[in-house]
């Protein structure tokens, strides 16, 4: 059976680097595997984030945007995959509106469900893994990039309230997350996503 699995967590958190193994361990599976990300995924997605993450905007703009990307995505490619018995493997996904939108920039908890309703109501990830680290080691990390994003340029304070919107999607609907402690080093977060494969 096909599988929706998303990958979560701040800036510098580690876990768009462990995406691509996590992915090909599947393949080497034989499965079928459909690699992508948010805000993007599709043409007028990425067309979207090149907005998202370099325009100044106001933040309702901002959550809307976010999910008028997810619409596409979830549309186009998504929903489209998994019915062709694909597995697939998304950078982020709805968790990181609740936690930047919501939780960082401060927009109504409520507005965000009333999106996510509309736009996948009857969709969720089967399995969220949320890479978890202090907000110190993330932007000691962030700190050898040439160029930072706009999410990126935020202050310590932000990102802070960032993770913490993530614990509290997570205590809302605890069995959809594996919290992965990100401050670990390379092998060992691979030695527990190596687990993870097998018992998928
Ligand atoms: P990111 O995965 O960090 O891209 P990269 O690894 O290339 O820097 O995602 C880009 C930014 O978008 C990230 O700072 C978080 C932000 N974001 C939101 O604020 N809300 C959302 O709903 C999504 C999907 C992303």
């Amino acid at each position: 059976m096909s599988k929706f699995i998303t990958f979560e967590g701040m800036d510098g958190a580690g876990k768009s680097t462990h995406l691509n193994w996590f992915a090909d361990a599947f393949r080497q599976r034989g499965l079928d595997v459909v690699v992508t990300r948010e805000p993007g995924g599709t043409k007028l997605g990425e067309q979207l984030r090149e907005m998202l993450l370099n325009q100044s905007m106001s933040i309702g703009t901002e959550a809307l945007l976010m999910f008028a990307a997810r619409l596409e995505h979830v549309e186009q490619v998504i929903k489209p995959s998994l019915g062709m018995g694909k597995w697939v493997i998304s950078d982020r996904f709805s968790d990181a509106s609740f936690a930047y939108q919501g939780s960082g920039r401060g927009l109504d908890w409520s507005k965000l469900k009333q999106l996510e309703e509309w736009v996948h109501g009857d969709l969720q990830p089967d399995l969220t893994l949320f890479f978890d680290v202090p907000v110190e080691v993330a932007r000691q990390r962030l700190a050898s990039n040439v160029s930072l994003d706009r999410f990126e340029q935020e202050q310590v304070e932000f990102f802070e309230r960032v993770r913490e919107g993530y614990h509290r999607r997570i205590r809302e609907n605890p069995q959809r997350y594996v919290v992965i402690d990100g401050a670990q080093t390379m092998n060992e977060v691979k030695l527990i996503l190596e687990k993870i494969v097998i018992s998928l």
